[in-house]
C-alpha cells in the first residue's frame, strides 16, 4: 500500500513538473520590470529570475555593429539627444528623432541608459535632462546609476558565461528590429544577426534561441533563404502586430510603406506563416476576446486554435504587472499568467516580470 503510494505521489510530481516545464518564460528585455531594458544588468537579473529564454531587441550602428535597443532610435532610453544636441533626423512626423543608424558605436557607448522617457522631452529641454518624464515613474529611477548600450555580442557572452558558471542552459530571443529600416539604407541587418548567432554557436534547431521578427517578408527571407544560405536551422517566430502600430514597413518603389498585417488575423493567415515559421509572436490581445468579464468558459479568438493545429508554438506579448495592463478578465498579474498558460493553452509568454511569471508556473 505503502509503495503503490509513493509511486503515484512520484507519478504526479514527475507529471506536474512536465507540465510546468513546458511554460516557457521569456524575458522581455530582460527583467526590464526593475532595471533599464536591455541592458547587461536587466539581463542578469532576468538570468536568476528563472527566465528560460531573454529577449534582445537588435538594431544596427553607422558602422554595422549590432546593438541592442528596442527602437531605431535613441533617444527613448539614452542621453543622445543631450549629447549629442545636432544629431538628429527631421522624421515624417515633423518630430526631431536621433537615429541609431546615424551614430558609431563608440559615439553610443558613450551614452548613458536610463527606465524610458517621453521623447518630446528631449528636443524641448536638450540642455536639462533632469526635466524628462518616466513612461513607467514606479520603475528604476530615471538617469540614476550608469548602464550602458549593450552589443548583441556582449548579451550573448553574459549568458553564455551565466550558463557556463551556474549549469543552467538560458536561451536567447533577438528580434530582427525594423529590417526595412535598415535595408533601404544599404545594410542586410537579418544576415549579420545570423552571422553573429552562427559565430556564437547558435545554428541548429535544438539551441536554445529563437529568432523573431515582425516583418513578414524578412521573416520569410531569414527562414528560406538566409538560415540555408549560412547552413543554419534555427527556431523562427513571426511576431503579429496591429497595423495601426506601424511596426513594419515594405520597400516599394524605393519608399517605407506600412505593412498591413490584417491577413495574420483572417482565416488561413496561420496557415501561410506555418508554410515557414515555427511558431507565432501575437499580441495577447489577439488571443481572446477581452471584453468578457468571467474568468471561467473563456470565448477564444479562432487565431490560438489554427495555429495549434498547424503545429506553431504560440508565444505571446507582454506580460505587465503596472497599473492599467492586467487584461480582463484576469484580476491581476499572476492570473493573467496563468489565464493565458492554463486555460488558454499558450506556450511562453514575453513579460517584464519573470520572477512573477515563474511563480506561477511553480
Ligand atoms: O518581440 C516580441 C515582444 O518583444 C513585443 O514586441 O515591441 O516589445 O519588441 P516589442
Ligand atoms: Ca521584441
Amino acid at each position: 500500500m505503502f509503495t503503490k503510494m509513493l509511486l503515484l505521489l512520484l507519478a504526479f510530481c514527475t507529471l506536474s513538473a512536465g507540465f510546468a516545464s513546458e511554460k516557457l518564460i521569456i524575458a522581455h528585455r530582460g527583467a526590464s520590470g526593475y532595471l533599464p531594458e536591455h541592458t547587461l544588468e536587466s539581463y542578469t537579473a532576468a538570468y536568476f529570475m528563472n527566465a528560460d529564454y531573454i529577449e534582445q531587441d537588435v538594431v544596427m550602428t553607422r558602422d554595422n555593429q549590432l546593438v541592442l535597443l528596442h527602437d531605431i532610435f535613441l533617444d527613448r532610453v539614452t542621453d543622445a539627444a543631450f549629447k549629442f544636441p545636432n544629431r538628429f533626423r527631421i522624421e515624417a512626423d515633423g518630430s526631431k528623432r536621433w537615429r541609431v543608424i546615424d551614430f558609431t558605436l563608440a559615439e553610443i557607448k558613450k551614452l548613458n541608459v536610463t527606465t524610458g522617457f517621453r521623447t518630446t522631452d528631449a528636443p524641448t529641454k536638450q540642455h536639462d535632462r533632469s526635466q524628462t518624464t518616466a513612461i513607467w515613474p514606479e520603475r528604476f529611477p530615471i538617469w540614476k546609476s550608469g548602464f550602458r548600450v549593450a552589443t548583441l555580442a556582449e548579451a550573448i557572452e553574459l549568458i553564455q558565461g551565466l550558463n557556463k558558471a551556474t549549469g543552467r542552459n538560458v536561451g536567447i530571443y533577438p528580434e530582427v528590429k525594423n529590417p526595412s529600416q535598415f535595408l533601404i539604407e544599404g545594410k542586410d541587418i537579418s544576415l549579420a544577426v545570423l552571422k553573429e548567432l552562427k559565430k556564437y554557436g547558435y545554428h541548429k534547431k535544438s539551441d536554445k534561441i529563437f529568432i523573431q521578427c515582425f516583418n513578414p517578408i524578412e521573416t520569410r527571407r531569414i527562414a528560406e533563404e538566409l538560415l540555408p544560405k549560412l547552413g543554419m536551422e534555427l527556431n523562427v517566430i513571426q511576431l503579429i502586430a496591429k497595423t495601426s502600430w506601424n511596426e513594419s514597413y515594405s520597400i516599394i518603389d524605393g519608399k517605407l510603406i506600412p505593412y498591413d498585417f490584417g491577413w495574420m488575423l483572417e482565416k488561413g493567415g496561420m496557415k501561410k506563416i506555418a508554410e515557414y515559421a515555427d511558431g507565432i509572436g501575437p499580441w495577447k490581445s489577439f488571443l481572446l476576446d477581452t471584453k468578457q468579464s468571467a474568468r471561467t468558459g473563456l470565448t477564444l479568438l479562432p487565431m490560438i486554435s489554427e495555429a495549434k493545429k498547424l503545429g506553431l508554438k504560440v508565444h505571446p506579448y507582454t506580460f505587465r504587472a503596472d497599473e492599467g495592463r492586467i487584461l480582463t478578465p484576469a484580476k491581476d498579474f499572476e492570473d493573467m499568467v496563468s489565464m493565458f498558460f492554463y486555460d488558454i493553452g499558450v506556450d511562453a509568454v514575453f513579460t517584464d516580470f519573470p520572477d512573477r511569471a515563474h511563480k506561477v508556473r511553480r
